[in-house]
């Protein structure tokens, strides 16, 4: 199918998401979709989609105007969205998640529908077993299995919105791949992402947003990279200042045989030690305990065994738990899952640590001017400290947090994929925001999914496999394929 955007205009108060974008979307193409963070990019694909609606604009879908007033008329029409936030039940297994999503549920039984998600699994995800609970299942596996859901109700157009930002490095080329099918028959997909390696793998055309308006549309063949770099954020300098940390030897975060119970899995017996100034990445492929792992040390998770140390001091352990303690900076995994309240106002959300202790809180008027500053600092878009949270974009929500964590002191930080849907820009200042917390002096945990970025920026990397340390490397020693062996569950050679 072929589908055009003509002139799509939505507002929010006073920002102007989407200023009068027009964008054509052919049969079986993968289009791009870029753009800094804010940029409108999610909300153009939730107006198509019949999430919001758009103030002035028209849809064409084949050259014929549609209405689309909610998602259900979107996927009557044929298109379907993938979120970042899975809706899956995981409790459930994977057929029966798929069937429940069928619009003309209650066919719940319906043998048709059962024989179509078999095929569509063997077609698109051929290594998830349709019986297999979905806790089970890795993200990339549900993300599968959300693609598969919208291609059971028969979508002909897939909007994925960064899709990739959660994956490791192989979840990632296979989605690209499962990206190609879908467009080898015939299937149109509109990809958003921050990832230039995206575009590379599977996009024909790239179509990059600023301010709410539609900057540029090219063709993938010949891009220039740093072009689009520009295109995306104003500049093409955005590898982050190396900081070349001196180390001090002094242990300042401590792991003992800590040992905790998750969902899908547990942690066992993690041993590590991260010196003053030290960076230690944590890889390993989403799935193997990191988020655990992270919320651990912060104390949002019970320890059932062993504890954390911070100077000596115990932070975490089976009966104590300090999980607002002002000393750690912690980045979760999903900053609305326990980070932020998205009810909440920014300059509410940026006092929420440390409530007990501070005496800021209660003055609204002292509250409201620093929420101004770290926003400025921290390049929070909009600059509004009365905004409620949930209403900041993707990335903007991110820097949020980052600011919050990372604007004061801390003798140790936990960042989980600090840098998830961050554009260019403002990753390389979450890095740099890291580095300086390390050049004062604090132990960082750093999980991240991207191989390069540890290997150029950590001192150290450990490898996290099936709740289990696998091995700690120092990066200078170490390479992808070292880490990419321990990974996959095998040794060092
Ligand atoms: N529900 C909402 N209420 C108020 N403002 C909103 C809402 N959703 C989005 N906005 C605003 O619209 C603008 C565009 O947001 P959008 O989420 O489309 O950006 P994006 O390009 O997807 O950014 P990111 O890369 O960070 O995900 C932002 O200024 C955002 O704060
Ligand atoms: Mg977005």
């Amino acid at each position: 199918m072929q589908l055009e955007l003509v002139s799509v205009t939505k507002r929010f108060g006073q920002t102007l998401a989407n200023d009068a974008v027009s964008l054509f979307i052919g049969a079986g193409e993968v289009l791009a979709l870029l753009g800094e963070n804010g940029a409108g990019k999610s909300t153009l694909m939730k107006c198509l989609y019949g999430y919001y609606r758009m103030d002035s604009g028209q849809i064409l879908l084949d050259g014929r105007a549609v209405s689309i007033a909610s998602p259900r008329d979107a996927m009557r029409l044929g298109i379907g969205m993938v979120f970042q936030q899975f809706s899956l039940i995981p409790a459930l297994t994977v057929r029966e998640n798929l069937l429940l999503a069928y619009p003309q549920a209650p066919a719940w039984h319906g043998r048709a529908n059962s024989a179509a998600i078999l095929r569509l699994l063997g077609e698109f995800a051929p290594d998830i077993a349709a019986d297999t609970p979905v806790a089970e299942l890795s993200v990339g596996q549900k993300q599968q299995v959300e693609l598969v859901k919208v291609l059971n109700q028969q979508a002909r157009l897939v909007i994925l919105d960064e899709p990739t930002s959660v994956l490791a490095p192989e979840e990632a080329q296979r989605l690209h791949g499962i990206i190609r099918q879908l467009a080898a028959t015939g299937r149109s997909v509109v990809i958003i992402t921050h990832k230039l390696e995206d575009v590379r793998a599977c996009a024909q055309r790239v179509a990059v947003m600023r301010g709410g308006r539609l900057a540029a549309e090219v063709k993938e063949t010949g891009v220039d990279e740093r072009r689009l770099v520009e295109l995306m954020v104003g500049t093409a300098d955005v590898a982050p200042a190396v900081a070349v940390l001196p180390q001090s030897g002094i242990t300042r975060l401590e792991l003992r045989k800590l040992s905790c119970r998750g969902e899908a899995l547990n942690l066992r017996g993690i041993d590590l030690q991260i010196a003053a100034g030290e960076i230690l990445g944590v890889a390993g492929v989403s799935g193997n305990g990191q988020d655990l792992l992270a919320d651990a040390v912060s104390g949002l998770a019970a320890l059932d065994e062993g504890e954390v140390l911070l100077d000596g001091e115990l932070l975490q352990g089976p009966v104590t738990r300090h999980p607002d303690d002002p000393r750690l900076g912690y980045i979760p995994e999903y900053p609305l899952k326990n980070a932020v309240a998205a009810e909440m106002s920014n300059s509410l959300n940026l006092a929420l640590r440390g409530l007990a202790r501070d005496p800021l809180f209660p003055d609204r008027q002292r509250r409201w001017s620093r929420a101004e500053d770290l926003m400025e600092a921290y390049d929070v878009r909009p600059r509004d400290p009365g905004l409620a949270s949930g209403r900041l974009s993707g990335g903007n929500l991110q820097k949020l947090v980052i600011a919050r964590e990372l604007s004061q002191p801390r003798r140790a930080v936990v960042a989980c994929y600090p840098t998830m849907g961050l554009d260019l820009q403002a990753a390389r200042a979450v890095y740099e925001a890291l580095f300086r917390q390390a050049e004062e002096g604090a132990a960082i945990l750093w999980i991240s999914e991207d191989l390069d970025d540890l290997l150029s920026y950590a001192h150290r990397i450990a490898v996290l496999y099936h709740g289990r340390v696998a091995g700690v490397l120092p990066a200078a020693q170490a390479d992808r394929t070292h880490l990419g062996q321990l990974m996959a569950g095998g040794r060092l050679s």
